[in-house]
């Protein structure tokens, strides 16, 4: 266990509970600042954490540039006076009126959005008109993950180009996330990196050229950013998430990103030992994000070879050499394989510093609206 683990007295800390390690976080934060040179080049993912305290902290780091996916945390990061939110999830329906509501409401924040469909673009244009506001959009270009986006080329081209045309919208630069490019070694995500972004240049290239402006291409999570940050591209922002937090999987997989430790732990209690070699405890998939293959959802780091092998809403069971010594109550403390969806899960996590709990925070964006 990491040293800055170790709390002195848990006994007054409910379970299943969520830790957050002050001293780490900021270490974290300093890590991502270092790998790019600057905090002006840095535009963090809030959806990890989604907790105004860690917005602020990153504010005192110098960071002004914030990321979001959801109405609720672009209203979290307003409400903490974060001068640049980026909305980087495509407007339709009733959010477009939410989001030029949220224009209207909070004016000390510049908002932009993303977008990737020409329905999608009328949608938000006729809002931000109705309202009488203006954002910039930024093209969501797809890189190879297929999930949104619009494959760089003539038709984005001329996408990127319409946006100029429309009221209320300021074409803003190119959104070019590339969430699939997970290679374990460096050098595989370089390589990948490098082949994806030549059509996306060239596409700049050609815009500039033709007197188009982009402002900005914000690049990348916590694998590839680090990557983006060596290249030399005028209105380059990294766009990092996990790694403030981190957790066991991008740990392990990413071993070129050791400077960032998880800061994110929860703490369980034996609740039954069903069996001679099984101890239950209360972490079930509502206190640990289920996304990762059952039996990979956390990591003891304090019960010797456990294997979990069943895991329902309220419940985790683990089979382990020591089972005969755990009694209902006993603590033990897991690592999350994946932190973001993990702390959605939690109303508040405690926080540690020097091996004491000294604050509480409120996962505040965890709920889908706070006033909007
Ligand atoms: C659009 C976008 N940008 C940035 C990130 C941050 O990526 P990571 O969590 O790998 O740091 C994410 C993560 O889901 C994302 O969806």
């Amino acid at each position: 266990m990491h040293s800055e683990y170790t709390i002195k007295d848990p006994s007054r800390i409910f379970s299943p509970g969520l830790l957050f390690f002050k001293t780490l976080i900021a270490r974290n934060i300093q890590g991502m600042i270092k790998r790019v040179g600057s905090p002006a080049r840095l535009r963090p993912h809030v959806k990890t954490h989604k907790t105004r305290e860690i917005v602020r902290m990153e504010r005192d780091a110098g960071i002004t540039k914030q990321k979001c996916a959801t109405i609720a945390e672009a209203e979290m990061l307003a409400q903490c006076e974060v001068p640049d939110i980026m909305l980087s999830y495509p407007m339709v329906g009733p959010n477009c009126d939410r989001f030029a509501e949220l224009i209207k409401k909070y004016p000390g924040s510049a908002f932009s959005t993303i977008a990737d469909h020409a329905v999608g673009i009328k949608q938000l244009a006729d809002a931000l008109a109705k309202a009488n506001v203006r954002a910039e959009v930024l093209l969501d270009i797809d890189v190879g993950q297929h999930r949104t986006g619009i494959a760089a080329g003539s038709a984005a081209r001329q996408l990127y180009e319409s946006l100029a045309r429309l009221p209320g919208i300021v074409p803003g630069g190119l959104h070019v996330y590339d969430g699939h490019n997970h290679q374990h070694p460096l050098e595989e995500r370089q390589a990948a990196v490098k082949q994806m972004l030549e059509p996306v240049m060239q596409m700049r290239d050609d815009l500039t050229k033709a007197g188009v402006p982009v402002p900005r291409m914000v690049f990348g999570g916590t694998p590839t950013f680090p990557v983006f940050a060596t290249m030399d591209i005028a209105g380059a922002e990294c766009s990092p998430g996990t790694c403030v937090l981190n957790d066991f999987n991008y740990g392990n997989w990413f071993q070129d990103l050791s400077e960032f430790t998880p800061a994110a732990l929860l703490l369980t209690r034996v609740i039954s030992r069903p069996t001679p070699n099984r101890v239950t405890f209360d972490l079930g998939y509502k206190a640990v994000a289920s996304d990762p293959p059952a039996g990979k959802r956390c990591t003891f780091l304090n019960v010797r070879d456990a294997v979990a092998v069943l895991h329902n809403e309220e419940h985790l069971v683990v089979e382990t050499p020591d089972a005969e010594r755990y009694q209902p109550g006993d603590v033990a403390y897991a690592m999350p394989s994946h932190v973001c969806p993990t702390s959605a899960l939690h109303k508040f996590a405690y926080v540690i510093e020097n091996g004491q709990v000294v604050d509480q925070w409120h996962i505040a964006s965890r709920d889908r609206v706070l006033t909007i």
